[in-house]
């Protein structure tokens, strides 16, 4: 059965990185018997710039149609002044609440080879393996009402509502606890309930979700502290849990963890693990058009299709250990290279790593 790829290339280096992403498949699909199609439509201020719209009509069809999305950023400058419901950004909310997303899988991985490109000490990343499971439909991304009002004394007041009901925690919950089953059996709920009501209801559902995982070890953490920890002492996670707001912050500063926000996949999941997969990185607009974007993220993030979604474990992890051969062969993109690597552009690392495929 041929399974069907939507590709959104999107704003800034987006195109060039999704380009190498595209090259990996193609490579898979030549040599190793996957069987796929990709058909590309525009997205985010490109589509915006073409058809008056982030998230046309043909790109919301084919993102419904297709098994699998392959995104690549979206956002830039050129874009800022439109109103807010024509800027890029609300073409990935748009896919995410129309496609019902939930669950945003963000691995943190430190590769060994990239120890030193840590901002942090090599001892406190190094072996780094966590996962954030980030809730991405709902939260105050998404709650009504929002809006800015005029105030009687005539001044304006911007206002935003968290809200989450129990079926969206407990959802998000359980792809949580599997994926903490599938590892080092510890899961970390994030939420601020010493403040937030909406917190407090999560952490009670949590709770009686893990009534179903009495094999997985749950803790609770403030945010505010879970910021702290994660850069003190990260490898005490494995699994963390979080609503969509503090888990975009979260999974930022994890990023970073690792040397760099150019290395880092992501998965947004529903609940037949149909998924749309994106680097983590965003439109990077300074580097666009200049060949030397990382494109490790977007392979990877091809790498979370086949294993999530289109059931191809033995071809993603192929994927993973060609991506780690090309670091052992010292091939850097700017944003990772350090003294005695050798510096490479996006296309020639994307080559590297269809080349490092066959081995
Ligand atoms: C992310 C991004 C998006 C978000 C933006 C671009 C809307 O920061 O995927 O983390 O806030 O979710
Ligand atoms: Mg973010």
């Amino acid at each position: 059965m041929t399974r069907k790829i939507a590709v959104l290339p999107g704003d800034g280096i987006g195109p060039e990185v999704i380009a190498e992403a595209v090259k990996v498949l193609e490579r898979l699909r030549r040599d190793f018997g996957l069987k796929i199609e990709m058909e590309t439509e525009p997205v985010g201020g490109t589509a915006y710039d073409l058809h008056h719209h982030p998230l046309p009509v043909a790109t919301l069809r084919l993102a419904e149609a297709a098994d699998a999305v392959l995104l690549g950023a979206v956002g830039g400058v050129k874009w800022d002044m439109l109103p807010r419901e024509l800027r890029p950004e609300k073409a990935l909310l748009g896919l995410r609440s129309d496609l019902k997303l939930f669950a945003n899988l963000r691995p943190a991985i430190l590769y060994p080879q990239l120890a030193s490109a840590s901002t942090l000490k090599p001892e406190v990343v190094a072996g780094l393996d966590l996962l954030i499971v980030r809730e991405l439909t709902g939260d105050i991304y998404f709650g009504e009402p929002r809006g800015v009002r005029t105030l009687a004394n005539g001044e304006r007041q911007g206002f935003n509502t968290m809200v989450y009901a129990e079926h969206e925690v407990e959802r998000v919950a359980r792809v949580a606890f599997d994926a903490a089953r599938k590892r080092r059996k510890k899961l970390c709920s994030v939420e601020k309930a010493n403040v937030l009501e909406t917190s407090g209801l999560w952490r009670e559902v949590v709770i009686r979700v893990a009534g179903d995982y009495p094999d997985v070890e749950l803790s609770h953490m403030y945010v505010d502290n879970a910021a702290m920890q994660l850069v003190r002492a990260p490898k005490q996670f494995d699994v963390i849990v979080t609503g969509n707001i503090f888990g975009d912050i979260l999974s930022d500063e994890a990023a970073m963890l690792t040397g760099s926000i150019g290395m880092l996949p992501s998965a947004s999941l529903d609940s037949a693990n149909k998924g749309m997969y994106e680097p983590i990185h965003g439109s990077a607009p300074d580097i666009a058009g200049k060949g030397i974007a990382n494109p490790l993220a977007t392979i990877l993030s091809a790498g979370m299709m086949l294993r999530y979604t289109l059931n191809e474990p033995t071809l993603a992890d192929r994927i993973e250990r060609a991506v780690s051969k090309v670091l052992d062969q010292g091939l850097r993109t700017g944003d990772i290279h350090t003294e005695g690597t050798k510096k490479v552009g996006t296309a020639e690392m994307g080559n590297a790593v269809a080349a490092a495929l066959e081995k």
